[in-house]
């Protein structure tokens, strides 16, 4: 048995912490547990959670460091060499949790992708039914098309329950990310970006358009509300500049929506008598 301390290890000795965004894998996983805990409401023994982009587990890892004992913990991800990782090194030390190959395809990625294989995203629609009450992705939502954004939103929202929370993370254009951009605030070198889509959709390099996409508020609204989903929460992420945020990317809450009670059932918040009030 490894413990994870011993998984990271084993993570920073393999080239394929390299694919996944490099750096030391424990701090960045870490910081995603950090936010993962803030903003998702995870219990032991109940939560099925979904890791969507996995890639080695970083984040997965270090959600289960900080005591959390979900009933189950998946980790989908379409790099036939990073689910083997997830298989030989983090599936047999950490209980509950098991990880499927997705077979789907992504500019940004196709390069490690040598051979197809896995589920397609309808074989886990349907083995996933309303499953998951709780999941995340990190830095996948920043490396998609358009198409895929909104068409993952949906295979994503098919597998959660109703009332469920995924978190994603995703670069918002706004006016302030906008103005920013402009002004050459990014603390990303965006110099050479290109706008799509009648400005919906900066590209940082039309050579490797998924190395940096954002999308504007309103289009990535649409495309959650398509899928069944609203947009709760947001928490901006300093990769705009100006000394905002406190992670790298922007944060975003998705909740699937919940089922309806009857108008009798809402629980109302009693009304304050302030008759007597000074
Ligand atoms: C920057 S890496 C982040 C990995 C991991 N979430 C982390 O924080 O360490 C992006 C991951 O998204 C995965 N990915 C890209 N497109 C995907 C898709 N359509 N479905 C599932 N995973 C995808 C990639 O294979 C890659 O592992």
């Amino acid at each position: 048995m490894l413990t994870t301390a011993e998984i990271f290890d084993v993570m920073r000795g393999d080239s394929m912490n390299d694919w996944v965004g490099g750096s030391d894998p424990e701090a960045v996983g870490d910081a995603s547990a950090v936010i993962m805990r803030r903003l998702l409401p995870l219990h032991n023994g109940t939560s099925r959670v979904l890791d969507f982009g996995c890639g080695i587990g970083r984040g997965l890892v270090s959600l289960r460091k900080t005591g959390l004992e979900p009933s189950a913990i998946v980790g989908m991800d379409i790099m036939p060499p990073v689910i083997d990782f997830c298989n030989n090194y983090i599936r047999p030390n950490l209980n509950n949790t098991w990880f499927e190959l997705i077979n789907d395809k992504n500019d940004h990625y196709d390069r490690f992708i040598s051979q197809s294989g896995g589920k397609g995203r309808e074989k886990l629609a349907l083995e996933y039914d309303n499953y998951f009450s709780d999941g995340y992705a990190f830095s996948v939502f920043t490396h998609v098309t358009k198409e895929d954004f909104g068409g993952l939103l949906k295979f994503i929202s098919s597998m959660m329950i109703p009332g469920g929370r995924f978190l994603l993370t995703c670069f918002e254009l706004n006016e302030f990310s906008r103005y920013m951009i402009n002004k050459g605030q990014s603390i990303f070198p965006l110099d050479n970006h290109v706008m799509w889509e009648d400005g919906n959709i900066l590209v940082g390099n039309e050579s490797d358009p998924l190395g940096f996409i954002a999308f504007d508020r309103s289009l990535i609204e649409k495309m959650a509300w398509d899928a069944g989903m609203a947009i709760t929460k947001v928490e901006y992420g300093c990769w705009m500049g100006g000394g905002i945020g406190s992670s790298l990317q922007d944060v975003m809450i998705c909740t699937k929506l919940p089922e309806l009670v009857a108008r009798e059932e809402v629980k109302m918040t009693p009304l304050v008598d302030r008759t007597n009030m000074a």
